[in-house]
């Protein structure tokens, strides 16, 4: 089964995906954490060239880029586990393409679809879990222990967050159409309930829907 997991940066997938691999755990299901861009050697270093690097990159250079560190994970790692029975949980796959590059970027929903289908194989997620944020509430949790200014700019941000507030407001919009579109896969969570309230749902629906 591949479980993924959307949102705007700091909206608390890496918190769920925490909590859901130690869910699944206790009950003695092999599981795999993976997250995008990365995975592999070279996904890490196209990782790096994306988020660290202060290089500037077209945006079609960027949705390429994202591409090319998917094709490398998908066939080098989550086609493999999967072949081999094991529950895949992913930090986001290709509806952030759609919801950053076509979304927040602007580039063209059909290119998209067209270079989502060779990076993936095709492949789709069994379930997606939505966590859905307001902008602003991302950059109060970013900033929550510094006294800095709740800005999408700055040092202290990676290159696709200091991409500005409009941007993230368009990607949210985008999730939130891209939700609807898809909502017999598409699970939209309130990011601002608990851990515990968001979890308890994440569970309580896998449950109802797999028997996990
Ligand atoms: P993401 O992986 O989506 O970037 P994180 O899981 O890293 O987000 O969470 C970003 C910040 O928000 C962390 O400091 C985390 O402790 C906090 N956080 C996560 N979930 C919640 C929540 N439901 N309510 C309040 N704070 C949260
Ligand atoms: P990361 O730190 O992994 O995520 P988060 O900040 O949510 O914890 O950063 C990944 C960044 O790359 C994030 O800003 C979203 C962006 N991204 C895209 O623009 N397109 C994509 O296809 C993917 C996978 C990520």
């Amino acid at each position: 089964m591949l479980i993924t997991f959307e949102g705007i940066d700091g909206a608390g997938k890496s918190t769920q995906i925490n909590e859901l691999a130690d869910a699944l755990s206790a009950r003695d299901i092999e599981t795999v954490i993976l997250r995008e861009p990365g995975g592999t050697a070279v996904a890490e270093q196209i990782r790096h060239l994306l988020l660290e690097s202060s290089h500037e990159i077209s945006p079609i250079g960027e949705l390429l880029l994202f591409s090319a560190s998917r094709a490398e994970l998908v066939q080098g790692v989550i086609m493999p586990a999967l072949a081999s029975g094991k529950t895949v949980i992913l930090d986001r796959f290709f509806d952030s393409t759609t919801a950053y590059q076509g979304y927040g970027r602007g580039l063209d929903k059909e290119l998209l679809r067209s270079i989502i289908a060779i990076s993936t194989c095709g492949l789709t997620p069994d379930i997606t879990f939505y966590l859905d944020l307001a902008p602003e509430e991302a950059l109060k949790r970013k900033f929550a222990k510094t006294s800095l200014p709740l800005a999408f700019e700055g040092d202290e941000l990676d290159r696709m967050e200091r991409s500005g507030l409009e941007f993230y407001h368009n990607v949210r919009q985008g999730y939130l159409e891209i939700a609807r579109i898809n909502s017999e896969r598409f699970v939209c969570l309130n990011a601002l309930d608990s851990i515990t309230v968001i979890h308890d749902r994440i569970i309580a629906l896998l449950g109802e829907r797999f028997g996990a």
